[in-house]
Order: structure tokens, then sequence, then C-alpha cells
């Protein structure tokens, strides 16, 4: 067994005659003496062949190149030029034998430097991206992180299960990961989506406090902070209301966060409605490092003679705005924040600026006076200011104001990267318009919690007991108060549109279960690799996982995913369509 870290090594060891092992991470070679950075996980050391002590051997020393596996003995000394820059700095390793067990082929990249070759050819060679340091150090965060979170869970009763990954197909919102069954053919498995109804099940069962590290599956378009299957610190409790377990939560992470970056949270988090968090940042996981908030100047607007604004108001719809202070957007720059709002769905992006006591801009011509006043009044313009209007639904007004800020925030610099801005959005709505599907949806999933029972029937206003905690502009943990008792089930299922016989045949074990005795429940699962994303901060959530899918969900190490041979498909009584296009 490896005895040293490399990485730990002091003055205090001088004189100790070890044997170190370890990858060659750098060479200099100087004819009679050659130096070679040896790397493991802690770090490196210095090691120093000369040839007059190896003698013979000195031969595999001048053949070495980077990424030989090696095991080299020696005696550590003191070092002439001490290495500031090293941990290890002060001494080094005078070999007096080496041991090569593997070279190494040519390098697709250094793994001792952070130039980043493309994205794809670190995945491709994802075993030595990880041998670098960046993913060495990504990879053990995870480890503390992933360790606080059980260690606090552990400590505070609740116990560790697992639960299966072959499941029943039961709908959570995203499309699933299916497995043919071999000997029910033409039936599948689902993998998945979460838990949910088995850490419930749990709960009915009489556990009272459960938790998971749960490998979840979700077969969707890819982001930035998504991959197709990911972690969930999953947790259900029993006899809790919503309270406990928002206070539970935010006492947990702050214990990770300390445990695992050494930062102390020490403010209460904010609470904020899902309605507040969309009508003042445009986002349900609004950004708070920064202000900049959306105002609402529909009032004002609805008195232009602007059809852009007029319409849109009259439709139902909304006017809000961003005020740039001190604006230094370029008409160029203008056309840009346009082009990027009409990406993200907007007709289009209105603009007036205050410059020297006047305002100015293409549409203020057609403005009146009093109405430019109440403007300035309302949203308390100063020179230089920029407003940015959009004028559209409140949904695509919202989103596309709420991504600008965003866009905003980056371009002048507004995020202070030290922060961690933690807080609650609560009181989300219980039901969500599926325009695809021309009918409501739940918003969480049907087994959350309504507000009140008696407001199933008002589908736009009725609200339910969900919550999820937000960082730095990031979901990172989503949870509920559940249903607890049939009759709200059913309720809730009826507003849904999902008749009895449906109900039975996708969750007719769950409500069964549910009859025998449930006691009241909630629970919350947090996104571990979002977590560690943010703790990391990165910003790309491949950075965080050992092995991650592309954006189109494949890998490109193992080449997953692939054909399968014609028997393993005959087994499982699958034809493969001739055109897949169809
Ligand atoms: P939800 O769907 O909100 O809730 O998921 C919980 C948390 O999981 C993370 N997450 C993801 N992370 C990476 N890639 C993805 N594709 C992905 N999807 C979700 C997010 C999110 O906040 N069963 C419920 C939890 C409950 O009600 O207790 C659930 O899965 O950080």
């Amino acid at each position: 067994m490896k005895k040293y870290n490399n990485g730990n090594f002091t003055l205090k060891d001088e004189n100790q005659t070890v044997t170190l092992y370890g990858w060659v991470n750098k060479i200099r070679n100087f004819g009679e003496m050659v130096f070679i950075d040896l790397r493991d996980r802690s770090g490196i050391i210095q090691v120093v062949f000369n040839k007059k002590d190896l003698n013979d051997s000195f031969n595999d020393v001048l053949s070495l190149k980077n990424e030989y596996c090696i095991a080299v003995t020696g005696v550590i000394k003191k070092r002439e030029e001490i290495n500031k820059n090293l941990k290890t700095g002060e001494i080094e390793l005078i070999a007096s034998s080496l041991e090569i067990y593997s070279t190494s082929l040519d390098l697709p990249f250094n793994v001792y430097d952070d130039k980043e070759p493309s994205e794809e050819t670190l995945l491709k060679y994802r075993f030595l991206d990880l041998r670098r340091k960046k993913l060495q150090n990504t990879m053990i965060l995870r480890h503390n992180i992933t360790k606080a979170f059980r260690d606090y869970l552990n400590e505070n009763g609740f116990l560790d299960f697992e639960t299966p990954i072959l499941c029943k197909s039961t709908p959570e919102g995203a499309r699933d990961y299916l497995v043919p069954s071999r000997i029910y053919k033409g039936s599948f498995f689902a993998l998945p989506q979460s838990p949910q109804l088995f850490k419930q099940i749990l709960m009915i069962s009489g556990f009272e406090k459960y938790y998971q590290i749960a490998k979840c599956f979700r077969d969707e378009d890819l982001r930035s902070d998504r991959q197709p299957e990911f972690t969930q610190v999953d947790i259900e409790m029993s006899f809790v209301t919503r309270e406990d377990v928002l206070e539970f939560s935010e006492k947990l992470i702050k214990y990770v966060v300390q445990k695992s970056t050494g930062e102390i949270i020490n403010y209460k988090f904010p609470r904020i409605t899902h309605k507040e968090a969309l009508d003042k940042y445009g986002s349900d996981k609004p950004d708070t490092r920064f202000e900049m908030l959306l105002n609402n100047i529909s009032d004002i607007l609805i008195k232009s003679n602007l059809n852009i604004f007029t319409n849109p108001i009259n439709d139902g719809g909304l006017a809000k705005c961003l005020v740039v202070n001190n604006n230094t957007y370029s008409r160029s720059d203008l056309d840009k924040l346009t082009d990027f709002v009409k990406k993200e769905g907007a007709k289009g992006l209105a603009w007036i600026k205050y410059e020297e006591n006047e305002f100015t801009g293409p549409i203020v011509k057609n403005i009146d006076e009093d109405i430019l006043k109440e403007l300035k009044d309302k949203l308390n313009i100063k020179n230089n200011d920029l407003i940015l209007i959009v004028a559209d639904t409140k949904k695509v007004v919202n989103e596309t104001l709420g991504r600008l800020r965003l866009k905003i925030a980056k371009d002048y610099n507004l995020i202070d990267e030290n922060k961690y801005n933690f807080l609650f959005v609560t009181d989300f709505p219980m039901f969500e318009y599926s325009v695809t599907e021309n009918r409501y949806a739940a918003a969480h999933h049907p087994f959350t919690m309504p507000e009140s029972a008696s407001k199933l029937n008002d589908k736009e206003n009725c609200l339910s007991l969900s919550y999820d905690m937000v960082l730095n502009g990031y979901e990172i943990a989503g949870g509920s108060i559940r249903i607890h008792d049939e009759k709200t089930q059913s309720e809730v299922f009826k507003a849904l549109g999902i008749n009895k016989e449906e109900a039975d045949l996708k969750f007719g074990f769950f409500l069964d279960a549910l009859k025998f005795g449930t006691p009241p429940h909630g629970g919350i699962a947090f996104g571990l690799d979002r977590v560690v994303m943010l703790l990391a901060k990165t910003n790309n959530i491949k950075d965080v996982v050992a092995f991650p899918k592309t954006q189109t969900t494949s890998d490109l190490m193992t080449n997953a995913p692939s054909t399968v041979s014609k028997s393993q498909l005959d087994e499982l009584g699958i034809n493969i369509k001739e055109d897949l296009n169809d």
C-alpha cells in the first residue's frame, strides 16, 4: 500500500528514506542530472536523479516521458533553491532507484498546465483530464460536499435508503429513459426521474426521516446546469410543516458550505414568493447579488399613442422595463440587445436614454412630455440612465427582461463572484398551463399539497405548499409538503383532468398505499451537481461530474449510446424502424 502523499513532505521529513509512487508530471534533463516532478493526488514533489547514484539504471531515467507511472526510492533533502510556488518547495527527493510500472503514449494535451484543448478532446480523454489539478480539486470538493450532507443527515436521525433504478414509468414532467423488459416483451421499466414516490412510501411505512444520494434520469433538453443523469440529495420527513422543512434545509446547507469551503453563511435565508420573484426579477430563481429590478410601467405607457405598448397591454399583457445606470451601451450595442431579446421571444426592445437632462431615442418624439415626466419620476431617472422596455404577454416580458437583466449584469460587471446569495422561493402555483397539451399540468408534481383544497377549481390562482432553494440565480433544491389523504389526492387528480382509471393505471400502487394510515409528510431534494458547481465557482455542470455527457447526451469517452447486436434486440422483441426519422 502507498504510504506517503507526495504533496505533503516538508523540511521536517529531511533525511528520511522513502519510496514514492506517482506519475511523471514534467521532466527537465541536464545530461548527467535529470529532474522530474512526481505527481500524485496530493500534489508534486521534485525528484533528482544523479547519473552517479543510479549507474546502469540511469538509462531508464533517460527513457522517462510525461505520465509514465513510476516508483522512486531515495532520501528527502533540503533544496538549495526554494520554490515558493510549490507546497513541497523546500525539499526534494534524491533518488537512488527507479521502477517504471507503465509507459504512456504521447499525450493529446499536457496534464501539468491549464491550457484548454477543445471540450471534445477533454471529454474523449476524460481519464487524462481527471488527472489535472482543476478536476482533481473539484472531485475532492465533491467528495467533501457529499460527505458533509451525509454527516449532517446521519447526525440528525435520517436513514439512508436505496430505491429501485428499474421503476414503473410515472411521468414527472420530463421524458423518461426506458429500459425494455426481456421477460415481459413489449413492457418497459423507466429509470427514475427522482425517487419521489418511493420516499413517500417509506414515510407511509413509518421510517420518519429518509435520505438518499440518488441518481436521477431525465431525458430533457440539456443546458449548462443540466445533465441527463444527475444526483440528488433526496430527503423526506414525517410530521413536519413547510416551516420545519425550510428551517432544516437551511441549517443543512449552511453546514455543508462551512464544512466543504470554510465559508460561514450567517444570515437567515430571505423568503420571496414565486409571484414576487417574477414581478421583481423576471425569474423564479433570482440572482440577488445585484439589484436592477424590473419595473411595471404599464399604467404609464397605456396612456401613450404607441401601439407597440398599448396593444399588448390591452390584450392582457404588460410593459416592463429595466433601468441601466451610467449607461455606456452604444447604438450598435443596443441593436445587439434587441437581437438578444428577440431570440428570447420578445418582438422587440424599446429604449430611451436620458442625457444632459433630456430624453433621447427613436420613440421619444412619439411620447408626450407628461408621460416622459411620469416615467422619470416613477423610475427615479438620472442623467446617463438608459430605460429598456419590453411590452408583450406577462410570460414573455418576465422571461426576456429576466434574462436581459443577467446579461446586463455581466456586461457591467455588477456581480460580486465571492457572494453566496441564498434564498427560498415559496408559494409556487399549483398548476401550470401546458400550451402543447392544451391543459393544466401539475407545476411541481401531482402529490404536492395545495394551499387549500377549496381553491383547486381556481387553477390560475391556486398556490401550493412547494418551495425552491436558490443560490446565486440557480435552483439548487426543490420540494413540497405532500398530500397525505386520499380525498385531496383524488381532487387534485380531478383538477388535473386525470380520471380514476388513468390515475389507477399510472399511480395505483401509490394511491393504494395512501389509504393505509399516511402521516403528514414533506421533503426536499438538493441537486448535488449544482451545489458542487456553485461551490466550485464554475457555471458548467460538466466540470463537476466525473464522467459527464455532452450537450447532445453522448459520452465521448465510452461512445455511449451505441447500437446493439441483432440477437440482443431479438431477445427483447425489438425491431428498429428502417427509416429512423419516421
Ligand atoms: P426537482 O425536479 O425540483 O424536484 O429536482 C430537485 C433538484 O434537482 C436538481 N436538478 C437537476 N440537476 C442537474 N440536472 C438536471 N437535469 C436536473 N433536474 C433537477 C435541481 C433541482 O432543484 N422529487 C422532487 C423533489 C421533492 O419534491 O422532494 C424533485 O425531483 O437542483
